[in-house]
């Protein structure tokens, strides 16, 4: 039996357009849209009714970049898919693209697998994989091309974490070759990882074992390095490139450099790199363990160059790199040896408002806020229009978001598996109240009626950013 939704008075908001318009659902997808009052609208009959009066109508944010029960440092993310796209949901996130794992001697299918099984009857919302390479070879080679059969149309290359994830030059320009070839695109972890594992080794024999080290060996230059040899090498693939979580200036540089030669090169950067700094991971008492992440968290200077290639298109992408730890007994292996810290900081709950408050700061528009946060990273991944926008024929993954209300941002009200907030204490204006996936509600006024199960894997296309 069909059931139809319609949302009422609100402002929709996407990155195209704001319209104060009512939005007809049916059988979880987005019918029609008309403006509030007009002969069309009122005319629509529904099984149920939603105000949004004095509310913004948003696509579902699309979270790009998550690590739900990543197994990493010694220790695993305490999100599992099932609390973590909870929270995510609470944060008006309802597509989540979390990396699945190849380890070294691994097939990816034997990695995917192992990731469709800990998604699988687990997640309140959709959710895709992206694939880690850690091991490029003649037969991963081949599976990269099956994997973009099945929707899995994107692959991480690490230039950072020798011994775990890392992949040298020769393996990048091969994985990078035949994703010219087959539609995939490549991220990019750019960090030098041989020379900053050489820094870390001469700041702990100097006795440098504090957190606030792990900002200092992951130099800016490093990241910005590796940025440039990246693209570089993608360029000499003649494929396209995507670099995950940027946060120093410099490295922001490379990309507009690359970008205005037309370069098909792309940027995300994370709320932690836009909101938080050198100055967290600084915090007396062993408190900056929470803000170990890598590339690490810049001094404030770098936030500025991030906020103006958001503005200007240079950076294209807001991801949360959500990979929780928790201080007690995680960030803790690594007290008296900073590399020892799993890297890694909790924020899929906190994206969409972060970036709200970016809105009301004056740092982005309305617009640009759902263009960062859902449009692009839909068609950069290849699910839009499925994805990211409120249009007929999208799936109704919507919020209704009250930009009025103010909230304080604290573990002791969070809803992610983790026992502190990166963002403790931090006043935001703005607040999810309802969310709806495919139609149905998981959060009703700021009450989850959500399922684990509900969600369900999104076989994605090739990137429609290149379009
Ligand atoms: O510190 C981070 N970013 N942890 C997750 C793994 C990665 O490099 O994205
Ligand atoms: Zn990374
Ligand atoms: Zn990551």
């Amino acid at each position: 039996m069909s059931t139809r939704t319609v949302i009422r008075g609100g402002l929709v908001v996407t990155a195209a357009d704001e319209l104060h318009a009512d939005v007809l659902i049916e059988d979880g997808r987005v019918v029609a849209l008309a403006a509030h009052g007009s002969d069309v609208a009122a005319g629509w009959t529904a099984d149920r009714t939603l105000d949004a009066t004095d509310r913004y109508v948003l696509p579902g944010g699309v979270d790009a970049h998550t690590h739900m029960e990543l197994p990493f440092g010694g220790t695993s993310a305490s999100d599992t898919f099932e609390t973590g796209t909870r929270a995510a949901a609470w944060g008006g996130t309802t597509t989540i693209v979390d990396f699945a794992v190849q380890t070294v001697g691994q097939a990816l299918r034997e990695g995917l697998d192992t990731w469709y099984a800990k998604a699988d009857g687990n997640c309140a919302i959709d959710y895709a994989f992206h694939m880690i390479l850690s091991d490029v070879n003649e037969h991963t080679l081949k599976e990269m091309d099956w994997l973009v059969q099945e929707g899995i149309t994107s692959f991480k290359l690490f230039m950072a974490y020798p011994g775990v994830f890392y992949s040298d030059d020769g393996r990048i320009l091969r994985a990078m070759q035949r994703s010219a070839d087959n539609g995939g695109l490549i991220m990019m972890h750019a960090e030098n990882g041989i020379a900053i594992d050489v820094l870390v080794e001469q700041a702990l024999a100097r006795g440098e074992t504090d957190p606030r080290y792990h900002g200092e060996v992951r130099k800016a230059l490093l990241e910005a390095e590796a940025t440039h040899r990246a693209i570089q090498l993608a360029r000499v693939a003649g494929a396209p490139l995507y670099v995950v979580h940027v946060s120093a200036e410099e490295a922001v540089a490379e990309i507009t450099t690359a970008r205005d030669k037309g370069l098909p090169v792309f940027g995300e950067t994370c709320p932690q790199y836009l909101f938080l700094s050198t100055d967290n991971l600084a915090e007396p008492g062993f408190e900056g363990a929470k803000y170990v992440c890598s590339t690490p968290l810049r001094p404030k200077e770098h936030q500025a160059a991030l906020w103006r290639g958001l503005r200007t298109n240079d950076l294209q992408v807001v991801s949360t790199d959500h990979c929780p730890f928790c201080f007690t007994g995680q960030k803790e292996l690594g007290r008296g040896d900073f590399s020892k810290i799993p890297n890694g900081l909790p924020g899929v709950e906190n994206r969409m408002d972060l970036l709200h408050q970016a809105v009301v700061d004056g740092h982005i528009s309305r617009r640009r806020w759902i263009e960062i946060a859902c449009a692009t990273p839909a068609r950069m991944f290849g699910m839009y229009p499925q994805k990211g926008t409120i249009a007929p024929g999208a799936d109704a993954d919507i919020v209704i978001y009250d930009p009025h209300t103010t909230q304080t941002l604290s573990a002791a009200t969070h809803h992610m598996n983790v026992d502190y907030s990166a963002y403790e204490g931090r006043t935001v204006t703005g607040q999810v109240e309802t969310v709806l996936s495919r139609g149905e509600t998981v959060i009703d006024r700021r009450e989850y009626v959500g399922r684990a199960g509900h969600g369900t894997f999104v076989p994605r296309s090739t990137c429609q950013y290149l379009d």
